[in-house]
């Protein structure tokens, strides 16, 4: 039997790669692709699949609910993935609002339409049916020099991203304790890979390094995040969604706890080989210190026992081979992040907007 997809946020970083990796894994699938197109989704990032039978695009917003009750109603899925939210902690300083609106009201309004149609379904259809919550380790709040995150640790956020995460996932796991929706939930720790916005570390540095810009690190640089490859994160959820246990949450981390300044260093390295500047001795020689961003978590790690053990996920790409992979990707994929960083995408974005409102 055909199995859909809702996916909500497909056209960002993660979910944009999570429909990659299900077009390139199953075999009899439609992916639903529900998103509203905001500044960090690039319908570019999946224009591979516009005219493929197997996919379906419709521009919404998961806090509309007559729209999401239609593509319910429309496609009846029975999988969800919840990828949709604002995700940017710095811009979640700058203007908290659509954080609130998306995170936590838009993820309540998705719950109960997702309800809605739950009860709906025959018993067989209601034991396939799943709906699965990404999230992040940021609703942990920050680690000292010692210590991981576990499955049980308390939640603790500290920027207006993280609170709305946190938000995010007690109502995803109050709709399970009790209602029943059969909810899964996966706290992931840092992503890094193609389709990344370049607002986040890891692009912007790749980015700035090219067009010869500043590198700025927050403080001192000192700061710790555990780093994983989007790919390797794409195949956790998978797993989960396939195996794992309704109402658990898994912590999905890669392992590669880093200092920032380093990120920065070794991305200067990787471009000195592949990109040498002429103009620069090395790209370190734009690496900036400047104001430290308010309420900056120190440190995120991640232990991931449960998922290994239970269901056998490990990450596949170390960061070395991911960094490099990812670096090259920029590199072979110049019009993407020009259209972006030239300024002509939100213009684009405005026009595309209009234009799918209008149909
Ligand atoms: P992103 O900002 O790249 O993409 C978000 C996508 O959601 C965009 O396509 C955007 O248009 C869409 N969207 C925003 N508001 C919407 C709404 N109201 N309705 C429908 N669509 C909407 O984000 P990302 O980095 O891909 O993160 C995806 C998910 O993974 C988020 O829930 C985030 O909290 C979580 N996460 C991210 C990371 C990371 O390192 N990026 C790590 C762990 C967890
Ligand atoms: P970011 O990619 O924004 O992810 P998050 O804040 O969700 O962890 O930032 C990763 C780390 O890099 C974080 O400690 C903040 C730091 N950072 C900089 O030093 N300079 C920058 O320009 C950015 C965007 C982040």
């Amino acid at each position: 039997m055909r199995k859909v997809y809702l996916v909500t946020g497909g056209c960002g970083f993660i979910g944009s790669n999570f429909i990659h990796f299900l077009m390139k894994t199953e075999d009899d699938i439609t992916i639903v692709n529900l998103d509203k197109l905001t500044y960090a989704g690039n319908l570019k990032n999946v224009e591979a699949y516009a005219t493929d039978s197997r996919y379906v695009f419709i521009h919404g917003d998961i806090g509309d609910r007559n729209c999401v009750r239609d593509v319910f109603e429309t496609y009846h899925p029975q999988v969800v993935v919840n990828f949709a939210a604002e995700s940017h902690v710095d811009r979640s300083i700058s203007g908290p609002g659509d954080f609130i609106n998306t995170n936590i009201v838009g993820t309540y309004q998705l719950l109960n339409e997702s309800l809605n149609y739950f009860k709906e379904l025959s018993e067989p259809d209601q034991e396939r049916f799943r709906f699965h919550h990404i999230s992040t380790d940021e609703v942990y709040g920050s680690l000292g020099d010692d210590g991981y995150f576990t499955e049980d640790t308390a939640y603790d956020p500290s920027s207006p991203y993280s609170a709305s995460k946190a938000s995010s996932d007690h109502l995803a796991r109050a709709w399970y304790r009790t209602f029943g929706l059969p909810v899964l939930i996966t706290n992931c720790s840092n992503n890094y890979g193609p389709y990344q916005f370049p607002e986040k570390l890891i692009p912007l540095m790749i980015l700035n390094c090219l067009e010869r810009k500043p590198l700025p690190v927050y403080g001192d640089g000192q700061n710790i995040r555990d780093w994983l490859y989007v790919d390797d994160h794409c195949d956790a959820i998978f797993q989960v969604i396939q195996n794992g246990t309704i109402g658990e949450t898994y912590n999905i981390g890669g392992n590669n706890e880093i200092r920032n300044l380093e990120i920065v260093q070794t991305i200067c390295d990787i471009l000195d080989e592949f990109r040498p500047n002429p103009k620069l001795k090395s790209y370190r020689d734009l690496i900036t210190f400047v104001k430290d961003r308010p309420g900056h978590d120190f440190r995120y790690a991640i232990n991931a026992t449960k998922i290994k053990t239970d269901l056998g996920w490990v990450p596949k790409h170390s960061f070395t081979a991911g960094i490099r992979k990812t670096v090259k990707w920029y590199l072979q994929n110049e019009p993407w992040w020009e259209f972006i960083r030239s300024g002509e995408y939100l213009n684009y974005y405005c026009k595309q907007y209009r234009s799918l409102n209008a149909v």
